[in-house]
């Protein structure tokens, strides 16, 4: 049976690495034409190579920083030209992911670096926020298009050193509501994909390359892998054009809530 993605044009920001790199293959696996943007062109170059290879029926990318308007306007303005060279005003996009985001530093509000909390809003509100307004001319006139933000369960529960972060996704939740209610009418859907715990780059990320660190919070326990939110994207975009998920919270079976998750001791020989 012939995917309801075949050559189908999807967004993807943040497809460097994690959930963005693994919703490209996903995608790609179902005949899609993808457009990838991320700062590490090196590595999207990479994750297209693998899409192209996995069926994508294009795959196109970008250097993209979602917390420069400049760089979303521009990706935006080469993102119409990919799709509709000759007439880049009929450009229709049908997927929008607006997964670029993630956490920097575990520190209390008492120990907060305004660097810290200014990156995780630029990325995780702000950038979704001109993301989507860069993309809607290309969606509005396209009903049946989807747009789907990344959230996370922080967005919903609270923890100690997260606030900012929680703040973000908090964010994240309202704008997917809010655009939800403006888009009503035009056939747009926008959903938000909240996950748990998922073993990303995002601790080595949050921890700023302390490996160690990073590893730790994966420790004895069996979190989302990658490939698993990305079925869920697939899933998500696939549904017919008047079914709109509008929030999906999904965590591994160990993490039954935010401060509790099950642990399997070492093996001690
Ligand atoms: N892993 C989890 O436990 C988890 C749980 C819930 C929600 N999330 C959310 O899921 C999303 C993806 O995270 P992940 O887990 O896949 O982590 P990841 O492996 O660190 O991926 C983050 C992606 O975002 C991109 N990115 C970050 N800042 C950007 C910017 N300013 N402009 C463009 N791209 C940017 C990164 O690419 P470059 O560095 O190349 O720009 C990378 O491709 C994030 O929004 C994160 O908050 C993660």
């Amino acid at each position: 049976m012939t995917s309801a993605l075949k050559n189908k044009w999807i967004l993807i920001t943040g497809a460097s690495s994690g959930f963005g790199a693994a919703a490209a293959r996903a995608f790609a696996a179902e005949g899609a034409r993808l457009l990838l943007g991320a700062r590490r062109v090196d590595r999207l170059e990479q994750v297209a190579a693998e899409s192209r290879q996995a069926g994508a029926a294009e795959a196109h990318c970008r250097g993209l920083d979602v917390c420069q308007t400049a760089s979303v306007d521009a990706f935006l303005a080469w993102a119409r030209q990919t799709i509709t060279p000759r007439q880049p005003s009929d450009a229709r996009l049908d997927v929008l992911i607006n997964n670029a985001g993630g956490a920097l530093g575990l520190d209390t509000v008492a120990q907060g670096k305004d660097e810290d909390w200014e990156g995780m809003l630029q990325s995780n509100v702000l950038g979704v926020l001109r993301m989507t307004r860069a993309a809607l001319p290309l969606m509005v006139s396209n009903p049946g298009s989807s747009i789907l933000n990344i959230g996370s369960v922080a967005g919903r529960v609270a923890y100690e050193g997260g606030a900012a972060y929680c703040a973000a996704k908090a964010g994240e939740l309202m704008i997917t509501r809010a655009l939800r209610l403006e888009l009503n009418g035009t056939g747009v859907r926008v959903s938000t994909i909240d996950p748990g715990m998922a073993e990303t780059e995002f601790s080595l990320v949050r921890f700023k390359g302390d490996a160690d660190r990073a590893h730790k919070v994966y420790e004895g326990t069996q979190p989302l892998l990658a490939q698993d939110v990305a079925d869920i994207l697939v899933w998500v975009a696939s549904r017919p054009p008047h079914v709109n998920i509008d929030e999906l919270l999904v965590k591994s079976v160990d993490q039954a809530a935010i401060h509790k998750v099950f642990r399997r001791k070492p093996k001690t020989e």
